[in-house]
């Protein structure tokens, strides 16, 4: 049982932001394809030039085909898009975090809108599920993000923290390095509205003060932190290019490998940026 070390105080306030040194792709089929075309898309995907430098990229199937794509399908990380809050036992229809490392999955994705908003996924149970897939090894893509009335009466900060709060501040500082933030602002998600580049980077920027000063800024700088929301081939670059954005968690572009892979592409380009900027090119 993972337990929390001290309390760590919110804080709302800004920081000077620290890059992850690595862009993450991660893809989120939802309940969307067939098992033939997720093979389909794994054989596609496969043929495809190497992924860039720099880049890491995960695909989070529907969970009925993660095993066989486990075994030998996709070319990237594996993610799954759910799991149990419980362990094992009499929990019909539920699967633990350690199932899911018996099939070969690497990531898991908690707190989607989705789930919370439509499967009554509270902010315990999020913080429970978190709980599991950091204690059987796994790495978390845990989803935070306001609603557009949140937005609207200016309370996303404060949602968007107290989502972190719930869900991170408990953990121990030695299993950050197993932990992806993605904001994704529920307007946004599969409205084809996309949060500007400059809203994107200052929710970003919080997210990372937040993360300093819940943790340090050395493990703040390490937590990948996505966007997500809309996110395009076309509009890819700019958001990527924030400094605070470190890749993007995608649905409705991921579906299509070609769009899928020019954003993985465009994550190159900005990695490529990084990486000169880091050793001085
Ligand atoms: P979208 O979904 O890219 O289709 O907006 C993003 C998500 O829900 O993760």
């Amino acid at each position: 049982m993972l337990r929390g070390s001290n309390f760590r105080r919110l804080n709302t306030g800004r920081v000077p932001h620290a890059n992850h040194d690595k862009m993450f792709v991660a893809g989120n089929w939802k309940s969307n394809k067939s098992f033939n075309e997720a093979k389909e898309f794994a054989n596609a995907m496969s043929a495809m030039p190497a992924i860039p430098e720099g880049v890491e990229v995960m695909m989070a199937p529907p969970a009925p085909y993660l095993a066989a794509l486990g075994s030998s399908g996709l070319p990237c990380r594996l993610g799954a898009q759910n799991v149990s809050a419980t362990g094992p036992g009499a929990h019909t229809g539920e699967f633990t975090a350690d199932m899911l490392t018996g099939c070969g999955v690497q990531d898991v994705i908690v707190g989607h809108s989705e789930r919370r908003d439509g499967y009554g996924d509270t902010d315990d149970t999020v913080a429970e599920k978190v709980n599991r897939v950091l204690e059987s090894g796994l790495r978390v893509v845990f989803c935070c993000g306001e609603s557009l009335q949140d937005r609207q009466t200016d309370v996303h900060f404060d949602k968007v923290l107290r989502q972190m709060e719930s869900a991170i501040l408990h953990l121990p500082l030695e299993v950050m390095d197993r932990v992806v933030v993605a904001y994704e602002p529920i307007w946004a998600i599969g409205t084809g509205l996309t949060a500007t580049a400059e809203q994107a980077q200052e929710m970003h920027a919080a997210i990372r003060g937040w993360l300093v000063e819940a943790f340090n800024a050395e493990a703040a700088a390490k937590v990948p932190i996505l966007y997500g929301g809309s996110c395009k081939p076309s509009n890819a670059d700019e958001l990527f290019a924030c400094p605070d954005v470190d890749g993007g968690l995608i649905g409705g572009a991921a579906l299509d490998p070609e769009s899928f892979r020019a954003i993985i592409d465009a994550a190159g380009r900005v990695a490529a940026n990084r990486m000169s900027i880091d050793t001085g090119a």
